[in-house]
């Protein structure tokens, strides 16, 4: 299923032109918010484009320097510039566009990133989020606070008139939204 400013409509992504489009470019600039220990920065660092950088958010000082560990042991430390702070914050003085944002940081803070992070998105780059779905608990009746803030998240991110944005129940969710206008 695919929402297109606020609609849901079943859809074959495959045969989107604008999402292949956007799948055949590597990418030049990618910011991930939330590195941990630097699994998934390691793999957006192995697919960026010749010359491309990652841009990591991480607030632990401890787990950034396991992070920075890791992204030497894997060979990707010099396209990795990790930050260590928090993301709302870091990402005032973070300029775009990036090809790709990855979101992943603590759920209670996903609505605070939306907006900063459509600005920092180039027309056709993409948003990645993470357990969008939060164990199923999105379409139950639950009124955590990390529910309550992936379901606004959700929710904004479906209606903005600059995305097409998709979840795929991959796992715990991960969103898929395609920057189409400024
Ligand atoms: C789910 S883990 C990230 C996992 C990583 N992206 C991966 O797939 O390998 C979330 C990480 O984000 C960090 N984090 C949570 N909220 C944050 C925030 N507001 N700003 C920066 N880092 C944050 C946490 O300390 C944690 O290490």
């Amino acid at each position: 299923m695919i929402i297109c400013q606020g609609v849901p409509r079943f859809h074959d992504v495959g045969r989107d032109s604008r999402l292949r489009w956007s799948g055949r470019r590597a990418a030049k600039r990618i910011l991930e918010l939330g590195t941990a220990i630097g699994y998934s920065g390691t793999w957006l660092a192995r697919a960026l484009a010749d010359g491309g950088e990652l841009i990591t958010v991480e607030h632990s000082t401890d787990t950034a320097a396991i992070a920075r560990r890791n992204f030497e042991k894997t060979g990707v430390a010099p396209k990795v510039t990790l930050l260590v702070g928090h993301a709302q914050t870091l990402l005032r003085d973070l300029k775009g566009p990036f090809d790709l944002i990855f979101n992943d940081i603590d759920k209670a803070g996903y609505p605070e990133v939306l907006d900063p992070c459509i600005e920092r998105l180039r027309v056709g780059g993409l948003l990645l989020t993470d357990n969008v779905l939060w164990k199923g608990d999105v379409a139950r009746r639950d009124k955590s606070q990390e529910t309550a803030a992936i379901r606004t998240y959700n929710e904004r991110l479906a209606k903005d008139p600059r995305m097409i944005a998709s979840i795929v129940p991959l796992r715990d969710g991960v969103s898929i939204a395609l920057k189409v206008r400024e």
